[in-house]
């Protein structure tokens, strides 16, 4: 019987927001699946030493400036990632705030998209906050009374970014320790 096959030898992934917190990590998971990353955001001095560190770890990277906000950004981006590997296979559109459009038209292009949907996870974005009381306050309500570690999310990355999950789009994987099934 063949197992879901995990491994992203051979593809090629880009991470926005690649240069701290969630976007960092999610750009070693693909990377030590066997993914070329392309790791992109604004401070490219993060972006190079996390492609050191990649290498590093046997890993294969690359640092692409990047504004999600400047087109033009976004054009060069993608196109310095075109001439490194080709398009990538996958994305994590990691950087940014939710904008509603119909995506799932693209299913019919062999595209996938999916979403995960984390809880509270320490990063540069909320670190403070989760430390003071009110923080504290707000772990007490999480289920798992704990808040989340980034490699929480490393299998529901995998099962989106590899064949494991072919048939899945459209898919939003709550990764909360049952936070936001406990406030409904
Ligand atoms: N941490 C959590 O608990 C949590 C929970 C649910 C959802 N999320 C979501 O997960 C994502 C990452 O959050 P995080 O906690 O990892 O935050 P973070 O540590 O603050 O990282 C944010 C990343 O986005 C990049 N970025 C910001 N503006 C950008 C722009 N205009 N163009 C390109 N890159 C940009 C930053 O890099 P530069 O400044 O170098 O550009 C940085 O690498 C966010 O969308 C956040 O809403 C986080």
């Amino acid at each position: 019987m063949a197992l879901p096959d995990f491994h992203l030898g051979g593809r090629t992934a880009l991470v926005t927001g690649a240069s701290s917190g969630l976007g960092r990590h999610f750009a070693r998971t693909l990377a030590a699946a066997g993914a070329a990353v392309a790791v992109a955001a604004r401070r490219v001095d993060k972006l190079d030493s996390l492609v050191d560190e990649i290498v590093r770890e046997g890993g294969s990277a690359r640092a692409v400036a990047l504004d999600v906000n400047d087109a033009a950004s976004v054009r060069a981006a993608f196109d310095a990632i075109a001439a490194w590997r080709g398009a990538p296979d996958v994305i994590v559109n990691n950087a940014g705030v939710a904008v509603s459009r119909p995506l799932l038209e693209l299913a019919g292009h062999g595209i996938r998209v999916n979403a995960i949907a984390p809880g509270y996870v320490a990063t540069e974005l909320n670190r403070d906050f989760l430390a003071s009381n009110a923080g504290q306050r707000l772990m007490a309500r999480i289920p798992q009374k704990r808040f989340g570690d980034p490699a929480d999310l490393d299998g529901p990355l995998l099962l989106l970014a590899s064949e494991a999950g072919r048939f899945m789009t459209g898919s939003v994987i709550a990764v909360d320790g049952g936070h936001l099934v406990s406030s409904l």
